[in-house]
């Protein structure tokens, strides 16, 4: 009897693997939009009297304040599950203390790694705050935790709002100032699609997190449960034996 609920007990803590939802080939997003304020410390230390700065925009991306802004993010993002990148040909620079500070970011890409997971890849040119040159190409600037964001279904876009962002290690010796792990503006991206694969992408992220979590602490609580009623034999067949 004891041995058939340890079997038991341990069929039900054995590791079990959850089917991926179904994929469909079909939902991507190949266009889209963003806004990003990039830093607003930097900004308001760039035009402040300190730097006595400003910055432009080249390219596809535009500025309102308070953020930086572009309608034609391309590329290809699959949406179930959501992997892929878009970006766009255009730039933001940063100028300052009557040029001595110049630093502009282009190439602007938004990688998508997992429903967890985002990178933004810019090629960085300019100087570090010691006046150290820098030219890089593709650097991975930002890291995005897309499982802190809000994401809905609007209309015909995947929207993904208030994507909190943080310097990597990468970021933080290109743009030479701020430490790794400096949070930046949040980020809000907007895939076009259609209003079935945006809610399929929402559905599919929520698959892939909160669904194994419900199962894990089921699985876990069913094999307290049995460790229990095995603990209870056990102490009941000392006794017996003792007595
Ligand atoms: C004439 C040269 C420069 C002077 C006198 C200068 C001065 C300063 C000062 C006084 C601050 C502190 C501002 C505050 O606390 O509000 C500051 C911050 C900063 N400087 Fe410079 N700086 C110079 C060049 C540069 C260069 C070349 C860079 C390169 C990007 C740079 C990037 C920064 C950044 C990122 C901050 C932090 C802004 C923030 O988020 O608060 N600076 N600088």
């Amino acid at each position: 009897m004891i041995a058939a609920l340890a079997l038991a007990a341990a069929a039900v803590l054995a590791p079990t693997t959850v089917a991926p939802a179904a994929s469909t080939a079909d939902c991507a997003a190949e266009s889209g939009s963003f806004t990003w304020g990039f830093k607003e410390s930097f900004r308001a230390y760039i035009s402040g009297s300190i730097a006595n700065g400003e910055w432009t925009t080249e390219g596809g991306i535009g500025y309102e304040t308070p953020a930086f802004f572009s309608d034609s993010l391309a590329g290809s993002i699959a949406l179930d599950p959501i992997d892929g990148s878009l970006g766009v040909d255009g730039a933001l620079r940063f100028t300052g203390h009557d040029g001595i500070l110049d630093t502009t970011i282009s190439d602007v890409r938004f990688v998508v790694e997992s429903p967890e997971r985002l990178v933004v890849v810019v090629d960085i040119r300019g100087t570090t705050q010691d006046f150290v040159p820098v030219d890089s190409a593709d650097v991975p600037f930002l890291t995005g935790d897309l499982a802190a964001a809000q994401w809905s279904a609007g209309g015909d876009a995947l929207l993904i709002e208030s994507i909190p962002l943080t310097l990597t290690a990468e970021g933080a010796d290109a743009f030479g100032t701020y430490p790794e792990g400096e949070a930046f503006d949040a980020l809000t991206l907007s895939l076009d699609t259609t209003a079935a694969c945006a809610t399929q992408a929402i559905e599919a992220r929520t698959a892939g997190g909160a669904v194994p979590l419900i199962i894990a602490a089921g699985v876990i609580a069913a094999g307290v449960g049995i460790g229990a009623v095995l603990a209870v034999l056990l102490r009941r067949r000392r006794a017996t034996m003792g007595a």
